[in-house]
């Protein structure tokens, strides 16, 4: 079998060599395109245990491999430097791509340089080439810029600098700009520059000298020594790869397509890439099962680096968002900026730092016990003392008759309040009848509710040191729905279904009937019982209220430009379509005391290009705060009946990250929270105030308790009949 590598770059070299090394059989000729023009650069690599690449490195070059490993991070910020110990390593690009080639000519592959991609010549039954050559290769194949994104970077080469990697975060009559830059020698390095659209504009405008700006500007981490500008300053702008593969052709290192040039390990991604499709090549029956397998096994890599390097995007087009927090909270949310690291990984290396970090964070003083891990650091809001930040978050059990909370509330709610949970929030209880989802929906519309949701309410307070909150709900056009087990919820309920309300006379689906456009009458009767619902909260004894006004229920449908087509004062403009569930929320905070906090859960996007998008949410939050709102929940999406497009770890964080920072309003995130250090990492980094969790809470009532002796944090109390549990260990296997 006859297989072709082309490329300028490592990947093509890794590739070849890989496979040959693995499959000595088969005839590997690596075609070297243009590499006269090779820049000066760096390869960043990871220390991720996951990574293949520094370990399959080190296998193929033997001692030559001796990656540069970085001893010192130093971030600046507000001159202040904060120095942090390292973790990763980088190699310089071209003295890599000697040492591959040297190994891919001692295990007998064909290296022929060519002085044009199109000098290659003859059939083989595969070519795998570099991303930038895709044009000539496969022209389907050429990547594609998607997501609009504003901020640009531009790269230098650079002399030694302050510490193995630096970042410095500085304010300039231009505006606030991003420096980033890592060694891989003792004396070079690569250092990105990085800023939102509107400090390169004015930078632009004021027609300064970029090189000059930079030396001046970044001299304390710089050193002083001459730089080079690499590329100029382009949209940080990435694009998914939707296909590597055209016939017998396939691009070796499509995920770095999906990541910009700031993104770190963006080379590693290309080799590991190359490793992979090497192992499918030779690990498969024939080439058309290899390339299957190639493409299947990095779909899903490319994916979750593309939103990562898409939130960087986000974080630095926003950074004055950040700019106010205190230099180490800087530090740490810079360092995580990307959320592919977490507080646990960051421990690992540098457990000084982030006690320093905690300690800030906690507010625990110097010289005393360690400080709590940010979970397990208490919240206050208005007069109520959440004892931490791992909330139960609200989740429809469809076990009740007439709205009234059953037995099962009382285990479902109490069993995660003696789990430890801070908050354990209800389901949905919706505040009428017809505002129900389903018959089996709770609800919080009759007085005998009040008694019912009292008993769950004073066996958490008696028997736990959990807060309580409601979650008060109007299905509006999703309401009258079968349960989910009887095949809904997109289905009418079976029988005895109502006449749902909305905005305008919008179904969700196809399959549910047409709502009632709602007149003002309607409307006040539902601020009534909004008002009504609340004072009984406060009788049954919550500590918090909450109004659902996300997922495509009542407010949800108002406050959304594809479910509101109304052309009255409740219709066209977010002022508008903000003014009914404003209503209700003024009417709510009116029924409440003074030291009772109230939160509102949104959808902060649409998923939908004509829907609501962040910036109108975070409209909608600055009136919600206006209004009384102490904190908001912040979810995403089913205001349309689409599938989310973007889910994935950590999803909905990055909005609550934006609301929370550019309000300046205390928030929740809820949504593929999947660790205890990415908890740790969401509030310490300042991207939420509590961490909710739905699912996760299902599998485990326990996850606080659990969490704590996974943290060695022993403030958690446990209920006295359960103190023996404390000190129990117990393992999967013996
Ligand atoms: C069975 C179930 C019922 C839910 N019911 C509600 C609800 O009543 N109110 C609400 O705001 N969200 C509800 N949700 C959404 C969750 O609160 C949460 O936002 C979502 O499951 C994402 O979190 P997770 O990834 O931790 O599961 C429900 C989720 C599930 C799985």
């Amino acid at each position: 079998m006859q297989i072709r590598s082309i490329g300028s770059g490592p990947s093509s070299l890794l590739f070849g060599l890989d496979i040959k090394v693995r499959r000595p059989d088969l005839d590997v000729e690596i075609l070297r395109a243009g590499r006269l023009n090779a820049a000066p650069g760096g390869i960043a690599f990871s220390t991720h245990p996951r990574r293949r690449v520094r370990a399959r490195l080190a296998e193929l070059l033997g001692s030559a491999w001796a990656p540069r490993r970085w001893q010192s991070i130093q971030v600046l910020r507000a001159d202040r430097t904060i120095d942090i110990p390292a973790w990763n390593s980088a190699v310089g690009r071209l003295q890599l791509e000697h040492l591959l080639e040297e190994a891919a000519h001692a295990a007998g592959c064909v290296i022929r340089d060519v002085l044009t991609p199109n000098s290659a010549q003859g059939a083989t039954d595969l070519t795998a080439f570099e991303a930038k050559l895709s044009s000539t290769y496969a022209p389907e194949l050429a990547p594609q810029a998607l997501s609009g994104a504003k901020a640009k970077s531009a790269t230098f080469a650079v002399g030694p600098m302050a510490a193995d990697q630096v970042i410095a975060a500085i304010s300039t009559e231009y505006g606030p700009f991003l420096g980033h830059g890592f060694a891989y020698s003792d004396s070079q390095g690569i250092f990105n520059l990085e800023a939102p659209s509107s400090s390169w504009e004015r930078l632009a405008a004021a027609g300064e000298d970029i090189v000059r700006f930079v030396m001046e500007k970044f001299a304390k981490v710089l050193s002083g020594s001459p730089i080079e500008q690499l590329t100029a300053a382009r949209s940080m702008d990435t694009g998914m790869m939707q296909r590597r593969r055209e016939g017998q052709h396939v691009m070796l290192d499509g995920s770095q397509v999906s990541v910009h040039d700031s993104f770190l390990f963006r080379e590693e991604l290309a080799l590991d890439d190359a490793l992979a499709l090497s192992a499918a090549v030779s690990e498969s029956r024939d080439i058309a099962d290899a390339l299957a397998r190639y493409e299947k096994s990095r779909a899903h890599v490319a994916a979750s680096a593309s939103r990562s390097s898409a939130v960087m995007v986000n974080w630095i087009e926003n950074i004055h968002r950040y700019m106010d927090q205190r230099p180490l909270q800087f530090s740490f949310n810079a360092l995580t900026r990307s959320m592919r690291i977490n507080h646990r990984d960051i421990e690992q290396h540098a457990p000084k730092y982030l006690r320093a970090v905690d300690r800030e964070f906690s507010g625990v003083a110097e010289g005393t016990d360690p400080p709590p891990p940010p979970m397990f650091t208490p919240l206050q809001l208005r007069g109520l003392t959440i004892l931490n930040r791992i909330g139960f978050s609200p989740m429809c059990m469809y076990s009740s008759d007439d709205g009234m909370p059953s037995d099962f509330h009382l285990v479902h709610i109490g069993s995660r309040a003696m789990g430890g949970a801070g908050l354990v929030m209800t389901e949905m209880a919706n505040v009428s009848p017809e505002a129900r989802l389903s018959h089996g929906c709770a609800g919080m519309y009759r007085r005998e509710h009040v008694d019912g949701w009292r008993r769950v309410v004073d066996f958490v307070h008696a028997h736990t040191d959990s807060k309580t909150a409601i979650q008060l709900g109007h299905g509006g056009r999703r309401a009258s729905t079968a349960r989910p087990w009887e095949g809904g919820p997109n289905i009418p309920a079976l029988q005895d279904n109502w006449q749902t309300v909305g905005p305008s006379a919008l179904p969700y689906a196809d399959s549910l009937p047409v709502p009632r456009e709602m007149t003002v009458a309607d409307m006040q009767k539902v601020v009534a019982d909004y008002a009504q619902a609340a004072a009984w909260s406060i009788d049954a004894g919550f500590d918090m209220v909450e109004i659902h006004m996300a997922h495509g229920y009542l407010f949800s449908t108002f406050l959304s430009p594809l479910s509101n087509a109304r052309t009255d004062e409740f219709g066209g403009s977010l002022e508008n379509r903000a003014r009914f569930p404003l209503e209700v929320v003024r009417a709510v905070r009116r029924s409440l005391p003074d030291e009772m906090p109230l939160s509102v859960r949104i959808s902060a996007v649409d998923w939908s290009p004509d829907g609501s998008t962040i910036e109108h949410m975070i409209g909608f939050s600055a009136m919600l705060k206006d209004a009384g709102v102490d904190i908001i929940d912040v979810s995403t999406g089913n205001v349309i009946n689409v599938r989310r497009p973007a889910t994935g770890r950590l999803f909905q964080t990055p909005f609550s990250d934006q609301i929370r920072n550019e309000v300046k309003i205390p928030t929740m995130t809820v949504g593929r929270i999947v660790s205890y250090g990415d908890m740790d990492a969401i509030l310490a980094s300042g991207r939420a105030d509590i961490c909710l969790l739905a699912k996760a809470y299902l599998d485990d009532p326990y996850l606080p308790q659990h969490a704590a002796k996974a943290r060695g944090y022993r403030g958690m109390k446990w209920p006295d009949p359960y103190s023996t549990a404390a000190d129990v260990r117990f393992r999967a296997e013996a």
